[in-house]
């Protein structure tokens, strides 16, 4: 979809329909609210009738739309509920209903009035940014493979109106940041969701490649007889019963002028997880193209990282390779050495994620020599059990980076939950034959037990780790339950709450965004 951004009012501005938002009203009978009076002149004073008949009600999911007779203005009203309980997150999914709604209804060109969405506690700009996030990922599907699209919504302008006319020029900066991130999302999504046979862990390689080429930044790949040369064990054991061979993928930005901060971005980019010998049950199996949620959020991160030229220097590694079974599959039992780290007992190949990201964590601390690394890893269905599709997990070592995630959260609307990382957990993990075993096979805290695995090879680096296996993707069944703007299938989560981690590092935090 492509977003802009115009001074002038939406009314009168020839699009197809003018998106307005509608607070809930009360018990008592109370005006329309003033904001709208401009719509309702528009469509003829239809909008005041409905609203004193109290046909209209501003609940939270209500989209109403009003036609001026001649066909001169649709105006379409988006509920936000009680203003008491509006926040940004409110918007970005009205944003979203609104486009969704539209669907199939002639209406390839929409502007939104930003006025309409400005309350207390959620200023112009927080506004206008849900509302680019709410359209566009409210408006994206894909549609690569389908035999026919119904048309929707293909431009979204956000109009400041008189009200709004004076914060232009921040406005507009705000914007154009918010559209290059919008942009990184869509972009990933894309890639999560081809199938399996087509995003091969090379393939993979090849989008890094193109980002480098695109944004002018150094992209390295080590094939399969480089990481046999460097050791890397983990990939190779993981990859060896897939007819694609594993890759790691090294994107590195250097960021803006020197003694800049180094921040790693690991992902796990498994393009299909099977389970391998520890095979998984075919129910939902289809689910694990999804696998590689974490390294292609990367790749979405680095390029949007790149595109607004961040300030720290920004390192992506993408652990890259296929689960299956077969005669050159590894086994339970096996002895793995990673990269630069102590050997792992396999004692489940299920458990695979972890082990090709002790490769890649190795690689960000011995080769990269990053000041903090953050992973991004569909890891454990126990992170799934324990928070959901909504949310995801977060376990660091480092309290600030902690903090700066989850101030990066609060901001971008996609949840975090801080969860523990004791020597409980350690204990788990331990192994009698090697240092770490991969699975114990107990089945508590599972999350956890994953993130005091990985937290073997980081060493004194400060690390924060996001499990994202819930919120990665939405299944015909989850979605029911999720925002308008994450669609079926993957959502690309971590790529605008990482990317506005980096845009804020460094940086004196800013209110009301
Ligand atoms: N890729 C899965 C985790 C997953 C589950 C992602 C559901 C998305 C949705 C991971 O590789 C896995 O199989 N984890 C196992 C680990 C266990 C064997 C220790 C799990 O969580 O059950
Ligand atoms: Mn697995
Ligand atoms: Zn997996």
């Amino acid at each position: 979809m492509r977003l802009a951004l115009e001074r002038r009012d939406a009314l009168g501005a020839r699009h197809d329909a003018a998106l307005a938002g509608l607070f809930e009203r009360g018990e008592k009978p109370t005006p329309l609210p003033a904001p709208l009076e401009r719509d309702d002149t528009a469509v003829g004073g239809a909008l005041a009738s409905a609203w004193d008949a109290r046909q209209l009600t501003g609940r939270r999911g209500e989209v109403t739309t009003f036609h001026a007779a001649g066909g001169a203005e649709r105006v379409v009203l988006v509920g936000l509920g009680p203003i008491e309980r509006y926040t940004a997150e409110v918007a970005r999914r009205a944003a979203a209903e609104g486009v969704r709604a539209l669907k199939g209804r002639a209406a390839r060109s929409i502007g939104y009035r930003l006025p309409t969405f400005v309350a207390e506690g959620v200023p112009a700009e927080a506004a206008m940014r849900a509302l680019a996030d709410g359209a566009a990922l409210g408006a994206y599907e894909f549609v690569a493979y389908r035999p026919s699209v119904d048309a929707g919504v293909e431009s979204a302008t956000i109009h400041l109106g008189p009200e709004l006319a004076r914060e232009e020029t921040t406005l507009r900066a705000a914007f154009e940041e918010e559209s290059a991130i919008v942009d990184a999302v869509v972009y990933a999504r894309e890639i999560a969701n081809l199938p399996a046979d087509t995003a091969t862990p090379e393939r993979l390689a090849e989008e890094a490649r193109q980002l480098g080429k695109e944004f002018g930044f150094r992209v390295t790949v080590l094939d399969e007889t480089a990481l046999a040369r460097d050791g890397m064990g983990g990939l190779l054991a993981v990859g060896g019963g897939s007819a694609h061979p594993p890759r790691l993928v090294v994107l590195d930005y250097p960021g803006r002028g020197r003694g800049t901060r180094t921040i790693a971005l690991v992902g796990k980019g498994i393009t299909f997880d099977s389970g391998g010998i520890s095979l998984k049950a075919a129910e939902h199996l289809e689910e694990m193209k999804f696998d590689k949620s974490g390294a292609v959020a990367v790749l979405g991160i680095v390029r949007a990282a790149a595109r607004l030229k961040v300030a720290p220097r920004v390192v992506g590694l993408l652990a890259c390779a296929e689960n299956l079974p077969g005669g050159r599959a590894y086994r339970p039992g096996d002895l793995v050495r990673p990269y630069g780290g102590p050997a792992i007992e396999v004692t489940n190949t299920d458990a695979e994620g972890r082990v090709v990201m002790a490769d890649a964590l190795g690689y960000a601390v011995r080769n990269v020599h990053a000041d903090a690394i953050v992973d991004l890893a569909t890891l454990t269905g126990g992170q799934v059990v324990a928070l959901g599709d909504d949310t995801a997990a977060l376990v660091a070592t480092d309290d600030a980076l902690a903090e700066g995630l989850l101030a990066a959260s609060r901001a971008t609307g996609e949840p975090l939950w801080r969860m523990p990382l004791t020597d409980y957990h350690r204990a788990l993990v331990k192994s009698e034959i090697g240092a770490v075993r991969n699975s114990s096979g107990i089945r508590v805290a599972v999350l956890s037990q994953a993130a005091a695995f990985l937290e073997t090879f980081v060493g004194r680096t400060p690390w924060a780790h996001l499990d994202i296996a819930g919120p990665a993707y939405t299944t015909l069944t989850t979605r029911k339950y999720m925002p308008a703007y994450q669609n079926y299938g993957a959502t690309a989560f971590g790529v605008r709450l990482v990317t506005r981690f980096l845009l804020d590092a460094g940086r004196p935090t800013r209110a009301g965004r």
